[in-house]
């Protein structure tokens, strides 16, 4: 029984609790979250992980943690009230010991009948682990209450490492237990799109390869790999940005209007997406993507010398249905490039008809519809504009929307805090499903075996703080087309 006395009704036992992704984002979040009122009034996290602790030594780990992040002030009474709700319990996650102290103290937290939530923040080695014995302890059974399992990514290493966690998990839970985390779809700015998109009716008679002349998706990072470079080294971009992020910022971009605002009508949508592009294999692989890796890449700490990860790629990806056919979709993600920055462009057609031809002036540009997910977040409409008592000279304006502005005194929240809150109340619309899942990994698992392969396309080097190697600028040029200019 927990301090008050009242049993806690809603459980969050987080595995790998002693690790910085706990620390550093899911403590955090939840705090917000308490602070705002928005947690279950009888909520309760059991972190457990090997490091052997107990419940006071793991409040004193997470306020340290907490004291080293700007804003979460955890010697105020706030968080005096939100530790109360945290308590640990120490074991080796392959040991049935561990579930059974684990069950055996959440019944006495719980006292009875609760929802769980079960976070695997821990190695993705662990994950089918940790399933396997929730359910040999019977502790996904649901006749006392609601049972849920959270995945961490990355979901798999390839396509079938991925199927066969599936059937790991699938083995004890089923599909609508489990909620794959993939933090891009907890950003505000990402679920906005779906807002711009169908709560607005000037933008989607024009979203289709009518008027849209291409769609550039743009995730840049200005870090290099840093003390993850053992991780990043076996995984390398594909893995770790676009079997993930950025091809599920193309799902949203590019789905149909599901027909209800539900989990599955949602997702049913975005795998007909995901489906519908057309895969890249083989002498493809080198037309239609780049790799890159910054220089220095080598001599970071946990590389190998002769490593060929790309910490780069551009990719030109078709839609073969009706709304896309012809419009050509370009990604590119990085390290190390010149500015962190989030963006999804769509390109318009150029006008018809040039009316205003004549000297260089009056050159039109197209219009452009931008979405800045990070940072700055907001909408940006590119449009021409006459410039005044200069005949019918032109020039590109902007229509500007920005978060910071409009919502003044608002902070946007973590995408953590969307997630977590959804998990506990049990919505998956942001989650992401097996089938995505494994198709997103189809068309990465292709991709990484041109790149493999005799064909593939040369691993460029790039200087850090450009915009990755000469070749991501061929991409577009060879279809006549640039990037969007971010800044940086
Ligand atoms: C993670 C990747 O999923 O996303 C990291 O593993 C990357 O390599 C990070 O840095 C980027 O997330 P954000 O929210 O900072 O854009």
């Amino acid at each position: 029984m927990n301090d008050t006395c009242t049993p806690f009704a809603s459980a969050l036992v987080v595995f790998g609790a002693s690790g910085d992704l706990a620390s550093r984002m899911l403590v955090p979040a939840l705090f917000q979250l308490d602070r705002k009122r928005r947690l279950p009034a009888r909520f309760v996290l059991l972190g457990t992980a090997r490091r052997p602790w107990d419940d006071t030594t793991f409040r004193a780990q997470l306020r340290a943690a907490a004291a080293a992040r700007a804003g979460l002030d955890p010697a105020g009474d706030e968080w005096a009230a939100f530790e109360r709700r945290l308590f640990y319990v120490s074991g080796d996650m392959a040991s049935g010991a561990l579930y059974r102290r684990l069950d055996e103290r959440l019944a006495a937290l719980q006292d009875g009948a609760a929802d769980r939530l079960y976070y695997l923040a821990t190695k993705p080695d662990l994950f089918a682990t940790a399933v396997a014995g929730l359910g040999a302890a019977g502790m996904l059974d649901e006749r006392d209450g609601r049972k849920r399992v959270v995945v961490e990514k990355p979901f798999g290493h390839d396509l079938n490492s991925a199927l066969a966690l599936n059937r790991a998990l699938h083995a004890v839970v089923r599909e609508d237990q489990i909620y794959r985390i993939d933090h891009y779809l907890g950003k505000e700015t990402v679920q906005n799109l779906m807002v711009l998109r169908f709560a607005n009716a000037i933008f989607e008679p024009l979203w289709n390869r009518n008027y849209v002349d291409n769609v550039q998706i743009t995730v840049a990072e200005t870090l290099g790999v840093g003390h993850r470079a053992g991780y990043y080294d076996r995984a390398g971009v594909l893995r770790d940005m676009v079997q993930n992020h950025l091809l599920q910022l193309l799902a949203l971009v590019a789905l149909e209007p599901p027909a209800r605002f539900e989990p599955d009508a949602l997702r049913n949508e975005k795998v007909k997406v995901l489906g519908a592009i057309r895969p890249i294999r083989g002498s493809d692989t080198a037309r239609h993507t780049v790799r890159g890796q910054y220089r220095g890449y080598r001599e970071e700490d946990g590389v190998r010398d002769d490593s060929t990860t790309a910490t780069f790629a551009a990719l030109r990806l078709h839609i073969d249905n009706w709304r896309w056919q012809g419009v050509p979709f370009y990604l590119r993600t990085g390290k190390h490039l010149p500015t962190k920055v989030s963006e999804i462009t769509i390109q318009f057609r150029a006008p018809p008809q040039g009316l205003f031809q004549g000297e260089e002036s009056c050159r039109i540009t197209s219009n452009r519809l931008s979405v800045r997910v990070q940072p700055d977040e907001g909408i940006h409409l590119q449009f021409e504009t006459k410039v005044p008592d200069q005949g019918f000279a032109m020039r590109s304006e902007h229509l500007e929307f920005h978060y910071r502005e409009a919502f003044e005194g608002v902070a946007l929240p973590d995408a953590y805090e969307r997630l977590l809150l959804d998990a506990i109340r049990g919505d998956a619309s942001l989650f992401t499903r097996a089938d995505e899942i494994a198709l997103a990994w189809e068309l990465v698992d292709g991709i990484l075996q041109g790149w493999a392969g005799r064909q593939a396309p040369p691993l460029e080097p790039y200087e850090p703080g450009r915009w990755g190697p000469p070749g991501a600028d061929r991409l577009v040029q060879t279809d006549g087309r640039s990037w969007n200019l971010l800044g940086g």
